[in-house]
């Protein structure tokens, strides 16, 4: 399940790691937000160190669909109507500032990019209601949107709204240039060290298995972040979604926008050098509503459209929204002011990332702060963002009774092969493997039991989007360790063993 991008991304350079090193900052987390803001501070002459758990861009960044756009699907009408015509302002300001930046920067280093017309599309009549909403709202914005009665799609659309020379990259070639000026600018940066403790003392301690390091600042570029001070697992969703590249004959391509429905089943459809991508049938991590394969469903909707499409990757990766539509960006709270953070991207973090980037600079006197930083960091939630988040932590709790009540029913779905153990804990054991202490299926993080992913081959937890190798090895989400053995050993024995670093 590798993705385009990481499929062929270039070996990326990196750095053994700096045991007892000390540093101006520590970034935690190898994808485009943690780059770029690894670069500011480097470049503002701050010494700097990247850890990064797996590999760089190994989770979401390098299986992103990567279209770098000001109209974001449906995005900005949500964000107006849960924060308001400010806040609204201010957003799209962040996100003109992030394309600003890193056009800028993949000119100046010659990263290829293309500049294309975004498009949300209806595709049924009683979407056509969204994108007159969405046009509305980004003319609010300020931004020179235009109607089209249709999409340029080889399918019948019902509306469109568009937003012309917007840009789309392949990320892993982004993050392998960012990746190799931070380290021209002085900066370490190591892959196969995941943080496990982060004490915010002055100076800050950051655990890892490979040793310590010691720093003024430590920013949480992690996705979500992996402390739990500030219950952020608890104030965004992780939203897991499914992306399929195909080959198509030269005389069916037209590599026209990048395109996004206004409804579900939500479809973003891109070119890449020939090669057509499709995404879509999301849902919140560990809670697909069926067992099918997410990836022969968009298969056979691309067949439907492009009948000689062949595919070529499948992959999947989740990213975290928050109830009010903005990402959360800034000081960690009881992080003493030296622990920051950034979350919430909502899909739209080739943005967001970046925007995040630049605000986190600026926290840290790297950069200057702008109005839109200030209305963002200290916006006020309204009634209509409240309500989706206490909505959203119902149907945790929904999923923590559900997932312990399928498992003591023994309802739930186990990989081939694998048995169930005996007693009471939800637990698993391989057969190759008997003598081996059952491996417990009690998510770490909190408590909710994970649920087999069959498309993936992993163990996905429906509480706050963890997710753990077939055989119990972290991979990410909030938890900072796989899953264990029912005895309490962790049970991250060989995959686990990849993400050590190597000394
Ligand atoms: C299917 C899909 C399609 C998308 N398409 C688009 C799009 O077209 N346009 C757009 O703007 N956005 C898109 N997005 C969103 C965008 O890709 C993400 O918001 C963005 O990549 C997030 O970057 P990040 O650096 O914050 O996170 P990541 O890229 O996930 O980086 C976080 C890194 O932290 C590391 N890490 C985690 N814990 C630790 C630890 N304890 N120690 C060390 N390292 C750790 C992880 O291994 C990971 O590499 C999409 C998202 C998905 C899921
Ligand atoms: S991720 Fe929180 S309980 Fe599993």
């Amino acid at each position: 399940m590798t993705s385009l991008w990481l499929d062929r991304a270039p070996g990326i350079p990196t750095d053994p790691f700096p045991d007892g090193g000390r540093f101006d900052a520590v970034v935690v987390g190898g994808g485009l937000t943690g780059m770029t803001t690894a670069l500011l501070l480097a470049r503002a002459g701050r010494s700097v160190a990247v850890l990064e758990a797996r590999s760089v861009g190994a989770v979401t960044t390098g299986n992103s669909t990567a279209k770098l756009s000001l109209l974001q699907g449906t995005r900005l009408s949500a964000l107006l109507g849960a924060n308001g015509r400010i806040v609204l302002s201010a957003y799209v300001d962040s996100q003109r500032a992030a394309v600003e930046w890193l056009v800028e920067y993949l000119s100046d280093s010659g990263v290829e990019f293309d500049y294309r017309d975004a498009v949300t599309y209806a595709a049924t009549p009683e979407e056509e209601s969204s994108i007159r909403r969405e046009y509305d709202t980004a003319r609010l914005a300020g931004l020179p949107v235009v109607l089209d009665p249709r999409a340029d799609l080889p399918f019948e659309t019902f509306g469109a709204v568009v937003l012309a020379r917007q840009v789309q990259f392949d990320p892993m070639e982004v993050l392998a240039r960012l990746t190799a000026d931070v380290r021209d600018a002085g900066g370490v940066v190591v892959e196969g060290v995941r943080a496990r403790r982060v004490r915010a003392g002055d100076p800050v301690r950051v655990g890892t298995d490979a040793g310590e390091l010691l720093a003024d600042r430590v920013v949480l570029a992690t996705g979500i972040p992996v402390l739990d001070r500030g219950l952020y697992f608890a104030k965004v969703e992780a939203q897991r979604s499914h992306v399929v590249a195909f080959e198509v004959p030269e005389q069916d391509r037209r590599e026209s926008g990048m395109f996004l429905s206004a409804g579900q089943p939500a479809r973003s459809i891109r070119w890449h050098r020939g090669l057509l991508l499709v995404g879509g049938d999301g849902h919140p991590t560990g809670r697909a509503s069926s067992d099918a394969d997410p990836y022969a469903e968009i298969e056979t909707w691309t067949r439907e459209h492009w009948p000689l499409a062949r595919r070529t990757h499948a992959w999947s990766a989740q990213d975290y929204a928050a109830a009010s539509h903005v990402p959360f960006v800034g000081p960690l709270p009881r992080g003493r002011g030296r622990v920051l953070l950034a979350t919430g991207f909502e899909k739209w973090g080739m943005t967001g990332a970046v925007s995040a980037a630049l605000t986190l600079a600026a926290d840290l006197g790297a950069a200057d702060r702008t109005d839109w930083m200030r209305v963002l960091r200290h916006r006020i939630t309204l009634p209509q963002a409240l309500a989706r988040g206490i909505g959203a932590n119902a149907r945790v709790l929904t999923w923590y009774a559900r997932s312990w009540a399928s498992a003591l029913a023994r309802t739930n779905a186990l990989p081939e092969g694998m048995l169930r153990a005996r007693g009471i804990l939800p637990a698993v054991v391989d057969p190759a493997a008997p003598d081996d202490c059952p491996m417990s299926l009690v998510c770490p993080h909190l408590g909710a039991v994970v649920r087999w992913n069959g498309a993936e081959r992993s163990w996905d937890c429906p509480a706050h989007g963890s997710r753990f190798s077939a055989d119990g090895a972290l991979l990410e989400g909030p938890a900072r360790r796989g899953l264990r053995s029912v005895e309490g050993v962790p049970a991250e024995r060989k995959v686990s063993d990849a993400f050590v670093a190597p000394g």
